[in-house]
């Protein structure tokens, strides 16, 4: 959370520092800020709860001397609320030193006592200013060595943060670091970058460098230093950005999540491409690898939010094909209790972001324990890919809308290339020719429920716009559909809605049903197992019993549904694994279209970020 921009170079930094924060804002956007060194040398800066559009009219009401140097941040907010006033960047040292902050500063109460003990006094609640104070106080006793002044600083913060600094004494430098918190640096001609992730500079540039936990970075005009905390120099790794400034922009689309909805075909055929030889499923990346999956006796996927519900699906791919046990865990509860696990378990991460502070811990843990590590992420040069031992990408190209779509839609691929590839390497998938071509088929058929289903959800949507509570049944693999199609509701919506396995509800939840209570019910094909879509009907007639209003998704010629649904969704026809990826579209739909027809913004919802780097 938070998304943080630096520049050094030859242009004006304040529109280059705006047009990145535009890009990063869906990490966080309940205030922003820049600051820049001017060509006098002074340093300016302006602030502003609110979203980004609230610091344009401000520069724009009253400009700040443009400079060549800046740094800029969209905030959420963790110590203090979204006010202007802990807004960064935070000034520091008589207002000549500016620093903007990613994360938590864990041990900044203690650090607040003593600069407090030393006369400093502070504006803001925020840890970060603490950071900032220190990084004065420092700089002035060492007599204005900002990169040694940088360096002691980092090395007296406890947690995880990614740090940006610059003093008007330095025009021409920026000062990073980095600990669990990202940061990546955009090398140009005579320019550089500093950025929470690509989007920030890629219009200028695709050329970057990944920074490794605990190191330092100075960026100059002509010159990048990467260090460790002790200040000893360390190679970074240099990668090239695979989709360009287009990626990211709307693209005449009413919103992100629109685009990204629509993108789904392709999201899933670019993840699929180059992983399929033949009538079998081979992934490059993991080629040498094998090891991670034959010695293993057990497999834990961890991941938080929709990654998680991917995960689930996951799960009953990877058990059928690679006939291994497979366990899914919530990434912010595995690593506080003490979880079996050891060299026979391989512990999958899935994230979109790679960054996802639940989840890089869980991932950390799992390392230290002795277990195999692989992760499926969206991001390049992202962290949880570098602390694992294998990743496979997802290729969905760049998300932007806080709801998770077209990356879910890539990471339950990647889990169904995963178990087929796993399946073979273990031997226990001779013939795999149907399910490669299941896969193959996935992104034609996606596009025709997009085709098919839009308007109609749309509109069932649209009137149900005054819906207070929304109930999703499905069984299966429809389970972990039925809870995403919850959170995209609540998500976006805010309004009230719950996921829950069919066969639970008569255990309690079916209390809920009162007459007119909307149920969308995800009925799995009857040609897959006649038991368990027979079960699903019983289950749709007990809430019809009860005056529910039935919503089904079911495939296409499935006419066992049609006396008690109210409304009836119609998806391709695919094999069990597969469902899932055509399900999931229209709930995403549905809840697009209900949030747009409430008046919400669907791209950027209330208190939450896209990127969750706090734990
Ligand atoms: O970047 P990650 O995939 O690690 O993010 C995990 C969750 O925070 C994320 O999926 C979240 O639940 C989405 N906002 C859901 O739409």
């Amino acid at each position: 959370m938070c998304g943080i921009v630096g520049y050094v170079g030859p242009r004006p930094s304040q529109d280059i520092l705006l047009a990145g924060l535009a890009r990063l804002e869906y990490r966080g956007y309940d205030s922003a800020g820049v600051a820049v060194i001017d060509e006098d040398g002074s340093l300016g800066m302006r602030k502003k709860a609110g979203k980004l559009s609230a610091l344009r009219d401000s520069l724009a009401d009253a400009a700040l001397p443009d400079g060549s140097t800046g740094i800029g941040h969209t905030r959420w907010a963790t110590h203090g609320g979204p006010t202007d006033v802990n807004a960064h960047p935070h000034l520091a040292d008589e207002d000549r030193l500016a620093l903007i902050h990613n994360g938590i500063i864990e041990n900044f109460a203690t650090l607040r006592d003593e600069l407090a003990a030393d006369g400093v006094s502070f504006r803001s609640e925020t840890d970060t200013e603490v950071a900032a104070a220190l990084l004065g106080r420092e700089y002035r006793g060492n007599g204005g060595d900002l990169q040694l002044a940088f360096r002691n600083v980092v090395n007296r913060l406890e947690g995880a943060f990614t740090l940006l600094a610059m003093h008007q004494d330095h025009p021409g430098l920026v000062v990073g670091a980095r600990r669990n918190s990202p940061l990546v640096i955009g090398l140009g001609e005579g320019e550089n970058f500093l950025g929470s992730d690509v989007a920030a500079f890629v219009e200028h540039t695709r050329k970057a460098l990944a920074i490794g936990q605990d190191q330092i970075v100075s960026i100059t005009p002509d010159a990048v230093t990467v260090t460790d905390f002790a200040g000893t120099p360390v190679e970074a790794e240099p990668f090239d950005v695979s989709w360009d400034a287009a990626a990211a922009e709307k693209g005449g689309w009413s919103s992100f999540m629109a685009k990204e909805v629509a993108e789904q075909p392709e999201a899933v055929a670019n993840t699929i491409r180059g992983r399929i030889q033949g009538d079998r499923v081979v992934i490059p990346e993991l080629d040498g690898l094998d090891d991670l999956f034959t010695g293993i006796n057990r497999v834990i996927i961890t991941a938080c939010g929709t990654a998680s519900y991917a995960a689930l699906v996951g799960k009953y791919a990877i058990e059928q094909w690679a006939r291994v046990p497979v366990d899914v865990e919530l990434a912010h509860e595995f690593r506080y209790r003490d979880p079996v696990i050891g060299d026979d378990t391989l512990v999958v991460s899935i994230s979109q972001s790679g960054e996802t502070m639940d989840t890089l811990m869980a991932v950390k843990y799992a390392r230290e324990r002795g277990a195999r590590t692989l992760s499926i992420c969206n991001t390049q040069g992202a962290t949880i890919p570098r602390e694992s031992d294998a990743v496979v990408y997802t290729h969905a190209g760049p998300e932007v809308a806080v709801a998770s779509t077209k990356a879910f839609s890539a990471q339950i691929t990647a889990l169904l290339l995963l178990g087929l590839h796993m399946g073979r390497v273990r031997g226990s998938i001779t013939d795999a020719s149907v399910d490669v071509a299941e896969l193959a088929a996935l992104p034609e058929k996606i596009a025709k429920v997009l085709e098919t289903e839009n308007d109609h959800v749309s509109q069932l949507a649209g009137w149900m716009a005054d819906t207070r509570s929304v109930l999703f049944l499905g069984r299966h693999v429809g389970y972990p559909i039925a809870l995403e199609g919850a959170l995209k509701l609540k998500e976006i919506s805010y309004i009230h809605a719950e996921g829950f396995a069919a066969g639970e509800l008569k255990h309690g939840p079916i209390a809920l049903i009162e007459p007119g209570q909307p149920v969308f019910v995800l009925v799995p094909s009857p040609r897959h197992s006649a038991l368990v879509h027979s079960k699903v009907v019983s289950n749709i007639q007990e809430i019809r019993a009860r005056g529910a209003r039935v919503i089904v998704v079911a495939e296409e010629g499935d006419a066992a549904v049609l006396p008690f649904a109210d409304e009836v969704i119609r998806i391709p026809l695919a094999g069990p694994m597969f469902e899932p990826l055509l399900a999931v579209v229209p709930l995403q739909v549905f809840a697009m279209a209900l949030a747009t027809a409430k008046g919400l913004d669907v791209d950027q919802p209330r208190n939450l970020a896209k990127s969750v780097t706090v734990e």
